[in-house]
């Protein structure tokens, strides 16, 4: 199958094989109705714009193999997601070791000359240790850099901070069109020539406007949004419930943040496009059953199948 795939450059996803790949794995979880209509439905775009992926660096240190796995599932179907991942986590870790004392100003990290080594260091490591592990699995991908411009976002307060500016999407539509994932960390390239580093989340989203994929999914270890009983929000629904989260006493702090930050992505893009975010063991489950299993958030429109 990788031989074929390396051949041409079009998938056909719609082929003997992958319509058993899918009855095989989605049985599993729900029905294969179900997951041959959101196959078709993931179909329905161009294969650019299917999804954009955010993995964070937690997973990466801690849960490799899973994002791995679904990433093999996804590229078995001829679907390509365009992945972006950070390091968090290992960078503290590393600038520990080297006797850096972290610093922060309203949340965001002050990355100096050395932090920024450091993690630049880091991220082409974490990016390798990615690409090694789906090269293992048979999925072809390709590390882009490069793929995005920024400023800095105050240089005198954060210093190697970077605001991003433009994506420049054509190495990542290559990619796709070849039939190789596209790998970014989410580290943009200043005005000056210099690397600024950006937080993956915003990485994720600048990616997401400009590329209008039908599906964000932001893997994340909690899963997704919790109420305030601490129960999983299945579905969040925009339009009807935005002014209703925004006044529960429970939604703050970083939920109260994210889901303002989806509700600024969502209204940039087409209706038909949504955010799930869901633990990496999840995503095909969320992605190929009507009930998902993380906490999915669109504008309004019903979910087109
Ligand atoms: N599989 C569908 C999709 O990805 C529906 C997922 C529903 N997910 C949820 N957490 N309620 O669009």
């Amino acid at each position: 199958l990788s031989t074929t795939r390396t051949l041409t450059t079009a998938y056909s996803p719609t082929s003997d094989r992958t319509r058993e790949i899918v009855a095989q794995t989605v049985s599993s979880i729900g029905s294969k109705r179900e997951g041959q209509q959101y196959l078709k439905l993931f179909t329905t775009v161009s294969s650019q714009q299917f999804a954009v992926i955010k993995v964070g660096g937690a997973i990466l240190r801690d849960h490799l193999d899973d994002p791995c796995r679904n990433l093999l599932f996804l590229f078995e179907l001829g679907l390509c997601p365009v992945v972006v991942h950070g390091g968090g986590p290992q960078l503290n870790d590393l600038l520990e070791a080297a006797g850096v004392v972290p610093e922060f100003q309203d949340g965001i990290r002050v990355t100096d000359a050395k932090t920024l080594g450091i993690a630049r260091k880091l991220f082409l490591e974490e990016n390798l240790r990615l690409i090694d592990r789906l090269d293992s699995l048979g999925v072809a991908t390709r590390a882009i850099q490069g793929a995005s411009g920024a400023t800095y976002l105050d240089k005198e307060k954060w210093q190697y901070v970077g605001k991003l500016t433009e994506v420049r999407k054509q190495a990542i539509e290559n990619s796709i069109s070849a039939g190789y994932i596209p790998i970014l960390t989410s580290m943009a390239e200043g005005d000056d020539g210099c690397l600024l580093n950006v937080n993956t989340d915003v990485a994720a989203a600048e990616l997401a406007r400009t590329l209008k994929p039908l599906k964000v999914v932001y893997l994340s270890e909690k899963g997704g949004l919790f109420n305030g009983d601490g129960k999983k929000i299945s579905q969040v629904n925009l339009d009807e419930e935005f002014d209703y989260l925004m006044a529960q006493p429970w939604c703050r702090y970083g939920t109260r943040l994210k889901i303002k930050e989806i509700k600024e992505l969502l209204d940039d893009l087409p209706r038909s496009s949504s955010v799930a975010i869901i633990h990496p063991s999840d995503l095909q489950k969320e992605l190929f059953t009507d009930s998902g299993a993380g906490t999915l958030i669109r504008r309004g429109d019903k979910i087109q199948k």
